[in-house]
Parts: C-alpha cells; structure tokens; sequence
C-alpha cells in the first residue's frame, strides 16, 4: 500500500472514486510479467481491472456522464487498475451500474461478465435450443456464462468438481460432470458450442464433443487449431471489451433479477495480495471482491 497523487482525467475521461474492485486471474498474470504480447505495459503498475463507483469529476467532452453518478467498468488493463482509492477510465468504456445491487457485488461484474457475454453471444452465436458446455462453471467467468445461456434459453452443460455439482445445478446448468471424476467427452456429443476458459488438454478434448461445424471459443489461448479444422470446428480465442452496451445491457438483468454476481468472499483492499494468492491457486467459487470504501 502506497500513498501516490490522486490521478487527473484527460478531456475524454472520467475521475472515479472507487468503492469496490474485484480480483481476476489477469491481475497476477500481467503483474508477474509474462503478457506483454497481450497487455503491453510498464511495471509497477496498480492492478484491478473491474471498479464500480461514484464519478467524481468527468472531462471536459465528456457529455454522458455528470458526477455522482454511480457507475462501473472493466479498466483498460495495460493501465493503473482500481486497486486504488481512485482510478481515471475513458468514459466510453464505463456505464451506470446496476441499480438494485450495492457497489460490491457491482465490482464482481465487469471482466467476468463480459467474458461470459462476449463469448456465448459475440464469438459462440448461441442461440435459443442450442447446447453448450460450459468449463470451469463455477468460476468467475463460469458462474455469469451458465446464468447468461440460460437466460437465453440453451441447454446448458457444465464442469465443477464435486463441491461444486449442486452450486452450479442451481445456477441453472441442465447438467454438471464432475471434471476429477468423469471424461465430459466419454458423456457428450453434438453440441453447439463449447466456452473454454481452461486451455491445454481440455480444449484438445472438448473437439470431440462439438457438432460437425460447431464452435470452440476460447478465452485463453487456442492451442488446437489442427484439431478443430480437421473437424471443421470454428476455434476462436478472444479478449473481452468494455463495451458500454453490453455493460448496459447486463445491468438490466441483474436489476430485472434474471442474473445474480456470485461473490466468494469480500475483502478490505489491504488484503489485495491475500487475494491474489488465492485466485492463484484457481479454486474460487464466484468471484472475490475488494471493498474499498
Ligand atoms: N480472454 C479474456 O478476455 C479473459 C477474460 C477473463 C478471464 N480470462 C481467463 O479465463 C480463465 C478463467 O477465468 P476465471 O476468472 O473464471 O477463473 P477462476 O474464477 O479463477 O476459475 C476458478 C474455477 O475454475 C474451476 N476449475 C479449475 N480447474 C478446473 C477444471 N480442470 N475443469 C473445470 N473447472 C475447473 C474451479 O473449480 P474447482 O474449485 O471445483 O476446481 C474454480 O471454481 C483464466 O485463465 C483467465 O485468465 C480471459
């Protein structure tokens, strides 16, 4: 923890005074270093790329935007994150938060579940009828994707480990296989759409389970690429935007109560590396928030 200046915002951005953040995988990825191909940046740099808070002052073109008014966002991530009592965003990658939720269930929101909604409906097409797999269900990525294909009217498949089978039939998966204990690939076929966030080996295999033609999206890196196109599967890797839209547009499910942030545990930001080491260790249920008001 250090004292630093409170940041200044150019003409297009936004001065936010942060109430609550939450952790993401890419947090320590970038800060150990190794993703610079994908995030160039310039180290030390204060992590935290989801906020949700109260505008404090809004550039002089900024036109959408007053402060007060309470918002929330994923940062861009090649910049100071929201560790931070206040962070500077672009304003046209931020908007309002949902109403009914407070500020840290908010934080848990913005990286995750654009991840989630860009890959089912972006990159995936999934559509109502269609049958996806979802991995790592129970994750912060995986906990918004199983609520988004139901909501859109998928049947929805998902991986969990056995702490997690009930959890995630709740959320609304159809069905879960227990990935420590059963082969998903032995258990399924024809599906539409398989949404990876674990790369290596499980990607090789969710091939075996996709329709002639289905698709394969990816929110690390695709490594299968000679697979897939020998099956004609579309393999696809992607990294989320802050699209004001989507944000907007996620905002009124949660208000409308058809989508819920699932929240592990809250933290005071004086635990940010506690947290990180958890994340780490890759076995949270939902997402972990730092409360920093
Ligand atoms: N491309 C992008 O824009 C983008 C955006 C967000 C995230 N990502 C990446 O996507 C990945 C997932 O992110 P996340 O935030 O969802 O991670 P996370 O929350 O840390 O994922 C943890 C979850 O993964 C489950 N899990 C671990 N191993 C598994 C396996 N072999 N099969 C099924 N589930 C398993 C764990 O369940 P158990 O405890 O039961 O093991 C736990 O619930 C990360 O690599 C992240 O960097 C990319």
């Amino acid at each position: 923890m250090d004292d630093i200046p409170v940041p200044t915002p150019e003409s297009d951005e936004l001065l936010i005074k942060v109430y609550a953040t939450s952790v993401n995988p890419v947090d320590w990825k970038i800060l150990k270093g190794g993703y610079q191909s994908k995030f160039p940046v310039a180290l030390p740099l204060t992590p935290g790329w989801d906020v949700s808070g109260v505008v404090e002052k809004a550039g002089a073109d900024v036109k959408n935007f007053k402060p007060g008014d309470e918002v929330y966002s994923r940062p861009d991530p090649t910049k100071n994150g929201a560790f931070a009592e206040y962070i500077v965003v672009k304003a046209n990658i931020v908007a309002l938060k949902p109403k009914k939720i407070d500020h840290m269930r908010a934080a848990a929101i913005p990286l995750a579940g654009l991840t989630a909604w860009q890959g089912l409906f972006k990159y995936g097409q999934l559509q109502k009828g269609q049958k996806v797999l979802i991995h790592a269900a129970s994750g912060g990525v995986g906990t918004f994707a199983v609520q988004f294909a139901k909501w859109k009217g998928a049947y929805v498949i998902g991986t969990a480990s056995d702490k997690n089978i009930d959890f995630v039939k709740e959320l609304g998966a159809d069905e879960v296989i227990d990935y420590k204990k059963e082969r998903f690939e032995d258990k399924l076929k024809n599906l539409d759409l398989v949404f990876d966030t674990m790369g290596g080996d499980t990607q090789k295999r969710s091939i075996k389970v996709l329709k002639n033609g289905g698709r394969l999206i990816t929110t690390v890196k695709p490594e299968s690429e000679e697979e897939a196109k020998a099956k004609n599967i579309h393999l696809e890797g992607y990294t989320a935007q802050s699209y004001p839209t989507d944000l907007a547009q996620i905002a009124a499910l949660v208000d409308e109560g058809k989508i819920k942030p699932i929240i592990a545990d809250i933290m005071p930001l004086e635990k940010a590396a506690e947290a990180e080491k958890l994340s780490k260790e890759g076995h949270i249920r939902g997402k972990l928030v730092l409360k920093v008001v």
